[in-house]
């Protein structure tokens, strides 16, 4: 069988499956099975696949129709022109978080105008926190943009955070972020409960990294992370089965209603940010009005929110009074 042929089979099966987008998913199949890239897929449509490529072809194509995800297949997806692992126990990173990002980065430059520094910054003295890593596609993107800055990236997921570990060893960023399994941002396991607001003073760096793994509730950040999980267990039938059936439930399902886990996080924020730190939340859908109401206390200001290219409300912004 020639690449054409394959191709051709491959976007029919899925098509009958109603896979969506079927043609991109069946190239990107062929692609991770041949190791090359689409420049050269369609300047050799008459190559003739070997045997194994040709029934790995097939299987994967097989599994896609039945559901699997396509990153799951490959292994691998983007993120802001980063190529992050995924696997069956992380998220797979969505290209509306990127907006989270782009909220992040534009509000610390207006910090460092206002502080009358240059707008470009490397981050140098800045501490990050990014609560509910995942495949840690925010704390590694934002490690990349912001070459000097330290995080922390806490998952309550362990095995989420070993696939988080190994996309900051790939991307060269693990010496910077601190991974830590962690209710939000309590520590699991900590005997202590959530620190008081009036005694958080530890701001400064910590000396050694296993002081680190166990002190970052009491520390002090300038920017904090999140993208929870924020879909309503009511609203599970209506999802895509690659999502319901593929995609781990704790990184999708903030509760019945999807956006419970935001009353938290904002309570832990206000007591974990430094004066003017800034909070960056992604949204749900519909969580707009059920969160941006819990910002509107004495802790909070210059809320904002930022919609995405399906003009849906998607990223919150605050800063600590
Ligand atoms: C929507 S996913 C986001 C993953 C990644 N940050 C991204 O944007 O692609 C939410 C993540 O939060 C984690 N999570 C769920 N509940 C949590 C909690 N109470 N504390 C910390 N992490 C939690 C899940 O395991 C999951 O990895």
């Amino acid at each position: 069988m020639d690449i054409r042929a394959a191709l051709k089979n491959g976007i029919a099966q899925l098509r009958e499956a109603n896979a969506p987008s079927f043609t991109l998913a069946a190239e990107l199949l062929l692609l991770h099975v041949l190791s090359r890239n689409r420049t050269w897929l369609y300047a050799h449509p008459e190559e003739i696949l070997s045997d194994t490529d040709a029934n790995r072809f097939l299987d994967l194509i097989t599994r896609r129709a039945a559901g699997e995800p396509t990153q799951h297949l490959t292994g691998k997806q983007e993120f802001w022109g980063l190529e992050f692992e995924v696997t069956p126990d992380v998220l797979i990173p969505r290209p509306e978080t990127e907006h989270l990002i782009e909220v992040a980065l534009d509000r610390l430059a207006v910090r460092e105008l206002r502080a009358n520094r240059p707008p470009k910054s490397d981050g140098a003295g800045l501490q990050i926190a990014d609560i509910g890593t995942g495949s840690g596609c925010i704390a590694i993107t934002l490690a990349k943009e912001l070459p000097q800055a330290n995080f922390v990236a806490t998952d309550i997921s362990p095995a989420a955070l070993a696939v988080a570990k190994r996309n900051a060893t790939r991307h060269a960023v693990a010496d910077r972020i601190e991974f830590s399994q962690a209710n939000l941002l309590s520590p699991v396991g900590a005997q202590h409960a959530a620190p008081h607001p009036g005694k958080i003073q530890n701001s400064a760096p910590p000396a050694s990294r296993e002081s680190r793994i166990t002190d970052h509730d009491s520390r002090l950040f300038d920017l904090i992370a999140s993208n929870p999980p924020y879909i309503g267990r009511r609203e599970a039938d209506s999802l895509a089965r690659e999502v319901r059936d593929h995609e781990p439930h704790a990184a999708l399902f903030g509760g019945y209603e999807g956006y419970e886990l935001y009353a938290d996080l904002i309570t832990q924020s206000a007591q974990h940010l430094k004066p003017s730190g800034i909070l960056v939340l992604e949204l749900g859908h519909n969580s707009l009005e059920a969160v941006q109401p819990l910002l509107d206390t004495s802790a909070w200001t210059n809320i904002g929110v930022t919609n995405d290219l399906a003009a849906i409300p998607r990223i919150l912004a605050a800063e600590r009074v």
